[in-house]
């Protein structure tokens, strides 16, 4: 073959192959037939390609590079059109039995559960006070729940404290937060100002006000100087944060072994404004959290000097505050997972 017959075929196969038009819809066969065509065993381009030796070296120079990309245009265009055709396959009903592209249904978006919510916005009203989060296991010790709260063995108050004890083991479901009062103090240096939210756990029968298992909030604050009118105002400011800034709050004086003096601390009541009403038992005011100035024996068995160092703590029930808040009539609710129930507070995961 000479250069001009080597010539001419190369063009009337470019012309061919660029003339090349798909089918509206190729099937995978016709882009086959298309592949086999041109760059088969015995295709026109290979041929070609084949016959490019027995042209002189000038020409070969001149022509092979063109004849290449051509056949490179080519398989590259067939391989492309190739992978969209699988991919249409795919997604069509015919291969998986499946049409992928039919919409998907609604999936519904989660949400907080109300406690979770509670428990975050209560710590923020506190961290915003410069407060910061300590934890503690839900498994404790007698000491830390009891003894380094100056609730010794066969202390009377033990008994408002329905314990679980773990079986064969010195350890049981911590009652209340203030265990974690007695950790932090321990294990860090103060000045201290911690929040500490978790679950309790109480041998408790269960009904509209009680459950086995709640949220309690701890507050303890460590510092040289700490009066009782330092915890007046915070727990002024923190319930305005909570509820509003028309809240109000009253002391009465109550008794607590891990505080001196303490406090059952009142806020007047949201359902009836403080008129009166079954909720409050007609008094305007519903007891909401109990708190008062660090017992010196705490302090001394912790390690601390009450010489030097002065406090205030107090302890907030969870689910107290959110019925009050979201007028919830029975503290079931929140551990029932009604979606009807949960649906209702529809604030997104954020
Ligand atoms: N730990 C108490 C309870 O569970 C609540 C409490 C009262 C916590 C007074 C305090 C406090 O820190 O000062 O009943």
């Amino acid at each position: 073959m000479n250069t001009s017959d080597w010539l001419r075929s190369f063009e009337a196969t470019s012309a061919a192959a660029l003339a090349w038009a798909p089918a509206e819809t190729p099937t995978l066969d016709d882009l086959e037939k298309v592949r086999l065509r041109f760059l088969g065993r015995s295709g026109e381009l290979t041929e070609l390609l084949k016959n490019l030796k027995h042209l002189p070296l000038e020409d070969r120079r001149q022509f092979g590079p063109r004849a290449q990309s051509l056949k490179a245009r080519i398989s590259e265009f067939l391989e492309r059109r190739r992978l969209d055709l699988e991919c249409a396959q795919d997604l069509s009903t015919e291969r998986s039995g499946v049409d992928v592209t039919l919409p998907a249904p609604p999936s519904g978006r989660g949400r907080l559960h109300p406690l979770t919510s509670m428990v975050s916005e209560m710590t923020e009203a506190l961290t915003l006070m410069g407060y910061t989060l300590a934890e503690g296991p839900q498994v404790e010790t007698d000491w830390y729940n009891f003894e380094a709260l100056n609730i010794p063995a066969q202390h009377p108050a033990r008994d408002a404290h329905d314990t679980f004890y773990l079986k064969d083991l010195p350890l049981l479901l911590r009652t209340h937060t203030s265990p974690v009062q007695a950790r932090t103090m321990k294990s860090t240096a103060p000045p201290l100002k911690i929040v500490c939210p978790g679950r309790v756990f109480r041998r408790d029968a269960v009904d509209a006000s009680h459950s086995a298992v709640f949220y309690q909030m701890e507050g303890l604050v460590v510092d040289r100087g700490v009066t009782f009118a330092d915890l007046k105002g915070t727990l002024e400011v923190f319930m305005q944060t909570l509820l509003g800034s028309a809240t109000r709050i009253r002391f009465r004086p109550s008794y607590f072994p891990f505080t001196e003096p303490s406090a059952q601390v009142d806020v007047n009541c949201l359902l009836c404004g403080g008129r009166g009403c079954p909720a409050c038992k007609q008094s305007g005011w519903i007891e909401m959290l109990g708190a008062g100035v660090v017992n010196p024996n705490v302090f001394r068995l912790v390690g601390l000097d009450p010489a030097t160092w002065s406090g205030f703590a107090f302890g907030i029930g969870v689910e107290r505050l959110a019925m009050m808040k979201y007028r919830i009539p029975d503290i079931r609710l929140f551990y029932e997972n009604d979606l009807r129930f949960l649906r209702q507070f529809d604030e997104d995961i954020v």
